[in-house]
């Protein structure tokens, strides 16, 4: 089995093994996830445990030339270009998304090919929001139960968007979107997935797509801090959020570009 450099630099071949929690943990993730691989590229998506089928890459850095989030991502803009026109606070969401999300995957040790499809469905995890109808999309307040019920159907709505492009990994991509909203103890939608149910990448944009959607202004809400928002991120731990995804975050957060304006 190939291992990612997580694990050469992490635990069995070296006697001294990882000199302190954070490095304890992500190498904890790295083996959990390397434990599932056995061959193929992608398998990032489904109701496996922790990406079960794919392989590591002997780099899990990202490729500066990744052909696959480079063709999805040529063939995808326009359509984020697109929901700008509709809800400009969206798109910018979604690109500090990206940003967030590729920086906890890569220290989860993902392959190149897993960051390739993680960067694509953050950057469009949203992308259902498209077909929200605008007094639902647009509201300047928070949704009643049955507009709650209408605005969930955009993970949905974006998976059949992403399956809908005829490319390498887009089917991925697609799972990845659908299962954004599912949490932890599965109480989310729109399958009540729980656990290693949900992907790694769906289990990391949610975390990214938590966090940034509190540190910004909504009609509805203020922005809060990034002490407020940490707090609320772990009460929501183990609920909401993968207690070893969050960990992993808590270790990566504090030095991100994308850390919250409001300490
Ligand atoms: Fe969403």
């Amino acid at each position: 089995m190939r291992v990612c450099r997580l694990l050469r630099v992490g635990l069995d071949d070296d006697p001294a093994g990882p000199t302190d929690d954070g490095a304890k943990l992500v190498a904890a993730i790295a083996i959990c996830h390397a434990k599932h691989c056995s061959s193929g590229r992608f398998a990032i998506m489904g109701r496996s445990p922790l990406n079960r089928g794919s392989t590591f890459s002997e780099k899990p850095e990202m490729e500066a030339e990744d052909p696959i989030y480079n063709a999805l991502y040529k063939y995808t803009k326009a359509l984020s270009v697109a929901l700008g026109y509709r809800d400009s606070l969206t798109r910018l969401h979604s690109e500090r998304v990206l940003g967030l999300a590729e920086e906890l995957g890569m220290k989860c040790g993902l392959s190149s090919n897993e960051l390739g499809i993680l960067k694509i469905s953050a950057s469009f995890h949203d992308i259902g929001k498209i077909g929200i109808p605008d007094p639902v999309l647009r509201k300047p307040a928070q949704f009643d139960e049955a507009e709650w019920e209408v605005m969930k159907q955009h993970s949905d709505m974006g998976a059949q968007i992403m399956a809908a492009m005829d490319l390498e990994g887009a089917q991925q991509a697609a799972q990845v979107i659908r299962h954004h909203h599912e949490c932890f103890d599965g109480s989310g939608y729109p399958d009540g997935l729980a656990g290693d149910q949900i992907s790694i990448c769906s289990r990391i944009v949610a975390i990214a797509d938590s966090y940034d959607a509190m540190a910004v202004t909504r009609s509805y809400h203020r922005a809060r801090t990034h002490v407020e928002i940490m707090a609320i991120l772990h009460e929501e731990t183990g609920a909401k959020h993968d207690p070893a995804l969050m960990r992993v975050f808590c270790g990566i957060i504090e030095s991100s570009k994308y850390k919250a304006a409001k300490a």
